[in-house]
């Protein structure tokens, strides 16, 4: 019996899918949607002092099933935002109210918002606060000061120094949410090149599937510093890139293009494909299977030497689907059945991922 119950830095959750700050969780009405589809907790739509004033359009799709989007914080007033939250946590939901952005604006919220609300913890946003990770650490260490409630740092994909930024960090939060979306970035038509988002030039933040793997590399990278969890953001639509993100070190993940693309539902759905994938894997919970990644890493085979690719003729089926994988042209049908020339192959790996019963294999020559 696989049990969903999650613990991030003290909070319960029911579940760990939980929706990423973005229009999903703009107002009470769309984070009780959130709450009422299947989500495990509620995190809000990132607030500051001022409301937002974003230039329309603001969300737009890209390639790869991806959303470009130009729109950043909350533009209902903090005053009419404050209720939304209130009525959230009244209602018993976990709750973790996302704030930014300076030092002066996170104190004051984190002062207001933990008073007034007292949510069960607090992320702050760092995407406008530049790429440096001193005033990174201001805000973080003034949220500090403020608040008593578990902080969460939602982690830019910008940022080039992953591992600089979180150990920087680390004294002064208690948990990560990683990422945000990636940029900037430019889409447009190119029957009617212009400008798709209402931004200075059309540029906007990428996120959905396109930038799962980067999220996969960041969350491993927080992973091997801290054991702080970590609540996986970037392109989860689905059980399996949930349970990628478990994996990579993650204890729970939150959507937000998910939820605009399909709707709500998208965190129940996610939830019960969770379950069934622990199920069907003989765990009883997603804390099991948590940095799954890391432990194999210690384990793998690694190659001193250029490697070669390996048919098991027993598995080969003969269906040619490795064939037109080789841009080597290593791989040719003997007797139906996939063969090898040894001197083409350079080792590359790509063609093993193409078989559907699993027959090639890296091997030394
Ligand atoms: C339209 C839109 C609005 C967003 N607004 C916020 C925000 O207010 N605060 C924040 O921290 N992240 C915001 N994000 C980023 C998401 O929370 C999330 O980190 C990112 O989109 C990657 O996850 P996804 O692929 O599930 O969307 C927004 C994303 C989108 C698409
Ligand atoms: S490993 Fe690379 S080079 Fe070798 S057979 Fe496969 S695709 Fe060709
Ligand atoms: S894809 Fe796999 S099963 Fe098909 S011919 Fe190649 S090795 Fe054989």
């Amino acid at each position: 019996m696989v049990d969903l119950r999650t613990n991030i830095a003290g909070i319960e959750l029911r579940n760990p899918v939980l929706p990423a700050a973005g229009p999903n969780v703009k107002d009470a009405s769309a984070m009780f949607s959130a709450w009422d589809s299947g989500a495990g907790g509620i995190v809000s739509k990132t607030v500051s002092v001022k409301p937002a004033d974003d230039k329309r359009p603001t969300i737009r799709r890209t390639i790869c099933s991806g959303i470009v989007n130009c729109e950043t914080w909350s533009e209902t007033p903090l005053v009419t935002f404050l209720g939304d939250l209130h009525k959230v946590k009244s209602a018993g939901c976990p709750l973790i109210a996302s704030i930014g952005y300076k030092p002066n604006e996170v104190r004051e919220l984190g002062q207001i918002i933990e008073k007034e609300i007292s949510p069960d913890g607090f992320e702050f946003s760092v995407h406008y606060v530049g790429h440096r990770t001193e005033p990174i650490v201001e805000v973080a260490s003034a949220l500090r000061e403020t608040v008593d409630k578990p902080i969460f740092m939602k982690v830019s994909p910008n940022f080039l120094d992953i591992p600089e930024l979180i150990k920087a960090v680390l004294p002064f939060v208690d948990g990560f949410a990683a990422i945000n979306s990636f940029g900037p970035v430019l889409d447009f038509d190119v029957e009617n090149p212009i400008p798709r988002l209402g931004s200075d030039y059309g540029q906007g933040w990428i996120s959905g599937p396109t930038i799962l793997p980067i999220a996969l590399r960041i969350i491993y990278q927080i992973s091997t510093i801290t054991d702080k969890p970590i609540i996986g953001i970037g392109g989860v639509e689905k059980g399996i890139d949930a349970v990628k993100m478990l994996m990579a070190g993650a204890s729970a993940v939150g959507i937000c293009s998910g939820a605009i693309k399909s709707g709500h539902q998208i965190y129940g759905k996610v939830s019960n494909e969770i379950g069934d994938w622990l199920n069907e894997h003989g765990q009883t919970s997603a804390e099991e299977i948590r940095g799954r990644y890391s432990h194999e890493l210690a384990h793998r085979r690694t190659f001193s030497k250029i490697p070669v690719n390996f048919v098991d003729r027993e598995k080969c089926v003969g269906c040619g689907a490795c064939l037109s994988k080789c841009l080597q042209c290593a791989i040719l049908m003997d007797d139906n059945k996939a063969a090898v020339e040894s001197k083409r192959c350079i080792g590359c790996g790509y063609c093993t991922d193409f078989c559907p019963k699993g027959a090639l294999t890296l091997n030394l020559r």
